[in-house]
């Protein structure tokens, strides 16, 4: 089997209590995501990545695990995953699990013993805990802050904090106890040998952390980290041994096993991450914070392409995940738009602006499809599903919305069930409601309404795709690409004959250097121009392999 199978791989996010539900409870399941092989395959991904499908009592949409080795009830069994396993590998689907090593649930074993035991014991070894600040200690032993809102401590009732870098249901393990290291490599073994594929790895950036007293001050989250390793919480270098040790194990097996780091870290130390003594890939987030705009994107890719090229990695790129605001809504509002208020609105976008955004969303598609590398694709987005802004606040689940007192309604907005059908309770998740509430547009997004229709989003995904995997193959498409920006287009030339070119601004722009037209994110009226807020492929495929692709 290919070995470097990851390197170029069109990768579809599940989020797995979202995606479709096979037993009526609401919740998404794993027998649901096995009904929608067919659907996957019809895609033409080349693998699965599944959120968190562990025990979890749910604090953080599953990413606070009770048990690594087994699977939610309400999400179905081991003999479910290994049948899910089974169906994507017959479709020639490769998958990718969410592996959590930065923490666990409060309801793990191992934190209800070390909460159950004396401080200064073994067991609170296997976590952070210190004693407070302050004259009498009452007060959290340093400044760090949660992701979700609020101090990183909390305190027992016996006196002592122990740290959390996200909920407080998600103390956070200590990375120099042997313990931690043994059972997570314990943990990756157990699912490498179940036929599991490659790992993405959570929050890859924060397992070490330095606990050397006095605390030093870190009052920030880690949006602007050091480019030196040296922040107290983020990016530190230990963590890279760590990560030598997993690929030593990834390397047993046949084809090694893959990883992809979620690591927030500036460009230039992702290639750590990446290289292949380490996790072997890692996200690049750039374009979910980047604007609609041809400059940003011509130097993002530019770079991340180098970067890539350093770490003998491969690049990935990633428009939208379970974490942040749908790409479509993004490019609906303006640039700059705080999204935050936004939600809190509770408006849905005008109609002129949904348009703004499916109209960009296909061209910024189309763009990554054009490029070597993985893609990362988010459930919903081959749909063209918006954020969903209007969930009440009654219905909120991410613990966001609690920690930061109401200032952020959180990141449900994207993990909204997901339309399969117009009709139906739940347009066609399950047989009953679904755990956040779909709005009533969902219909229109519904996927057997977009399978029939030629001009949706679903048929641009599933060509782009197509033709993707064909210029590789029949056409030769390969290497680096030359990126070339070139006033509102960015142009991308690949070897073996394909260009992509891609208008950022609303206005039509002249393009007249010929070549065939594979494929447009929208009509083509009168060439030789490129419409505005789309992207055009040119290339040199055969009749035959055109027409193939065109029946398939
Ligand atoms: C990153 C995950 O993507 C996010 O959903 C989660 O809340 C945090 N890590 C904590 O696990």
């Amino acid at each position: 089997m290919d070995p470097d199978w990851w390197r170029d791989a069109v990768v579809y996010q599940v989020y797995p209590r979202s995606f479709a539900d096979s037993d009526a409870d609401g919740l998404g399941d794993l027998r649901g995501v096995i009904s929608r092989v067919d659907y996957l395959r019809g895609l033409g991904i080349d693998a699965v990545w599944l959120s968190p499908f562990y025990p979890s009592p749910l604090a953080d949409g599953g990413y606070d695990v009770v048990d690594y080795r087994d699977v939610d009830s309400r999400l179905g069994t081991l003999a479910d995953l290994d049948d899910l396993i089974e169906a994507l590998h017959e479709a020639g689907i490769r998958l990718i699990i969410d592996i959590v090593p930065n923490h666990s649930s409060s309801e793990h074993p191992w934190f209800r013993a070390a909460l159950a035991s004396p401080r200064g014991s073994e067991e609170r070894e296997r976590y952070v805990f210190m004693e407070g600040a302050g004259a009498d200690g009452s007060e959290p032993p340093s400044d760090w802050q949660s992701h979700f809102g609020g101090s990183a401590w909390e305190r027992t009732p016996d006196g002592q904090f122990y740290l959390h870098l996200f909920a407080e249901e998600q103390p956070d393990f200590n990375w120099s106890h042997p313990d931690v290291r043994k059972e997570f490599l314990a943990i990756l073994g157990f699912w490498s040998d179940r036929g599991v594929d490659g790992f993405r790895i959570d929050v890859a950036h924060t397992l070490v952390k330095d606990l050397a007293h006095p605390l030093r001050s870190q009052p920030t989250i880690d949006s602007l980290l050091p480019e030196d390793g040296s922040d107290p919480l983020y990016d530190r270098d230990e963590l890279h041994q760590i990560y030598r040790e997993w690929r030593e194990l990834f390397d047993r097996y046949d084809p090694p096993r893959m990883a992809v780091a979620e690591a927030w870290v500036p460009a230039s130390r992702r290639v750590r991450y990446a290289s292949p003594e380490s996790l072997g890939q890692a996200f690049n987030f750039d374009l979910l914070r980047a604007p609609w705009d041809a400059a940003a994107f011509a130097e993002i890719i530019a770079r991340n392409l180098r970067f890539a090229d350093e770490a003998h990695s491969s690049s990935t790129w990633v428009l939208s995940n379970h974490d942040v605001v749908r790409h479509a809504t993004r490019y609906a509002l303006p640039d700059g738009a705080d999204l935050d208020a936004w939600l809190l609105e509770g408006r849905p976008l005008g109609p002129a602006q949904a348009l703004q955004g499916d109209r960009r969303a296909r061209a910024a598609a189309m763009l990554v499809l054009a490029l070597p590398g993985s893609v990362y694709l988010y459930q919903g987005e081959e749909l063209g599903l918006h954020e969903v802004s209007e969930i009440g606040i009654q219905d909120l689940q991410d613990p966001i919305w609690r920690r930061s007192e109401g200032r952020q309604k959180g990141r449900d907005g994207c993990r909204v069930p997901l339309p399969w059908t117009a009709a139906g309770r739940s347009f066609g998740f399950g047989a009953n409601g679904s755990h956040l509430p779909q709005p009533r547009w969902f219909a229109s997004h519904a996927a057997d309404v977009e399978e029939r229709d030629p001009g949706s989003m679903l048929s641009l995904y599933r060509s782009a795709i197509a033709l993707r995997r064909l210029l590789r193959t029949e056409g030769g498409v390969s290497g680096l690409p030359a990126v070339r920006r070139d006033g509102d287009l960015v142009v991308i030339e690949r070897e073996g004959g394909l260009t992509s070119v891609t208008n950022f601004s609303s206005e039509p722009v002249r393009w007249s250097h010929g070549g065939r037209v594979l494929l447009s994110s929208s009509d083509l009226t009168s060439e030789p121009t490129i419409p505005g807020e789309t992207t055009v492929w040119f290339g040199e495929l055969h009749e035959s392999s055109i027409a193939e692709e065109a029946g398939s």
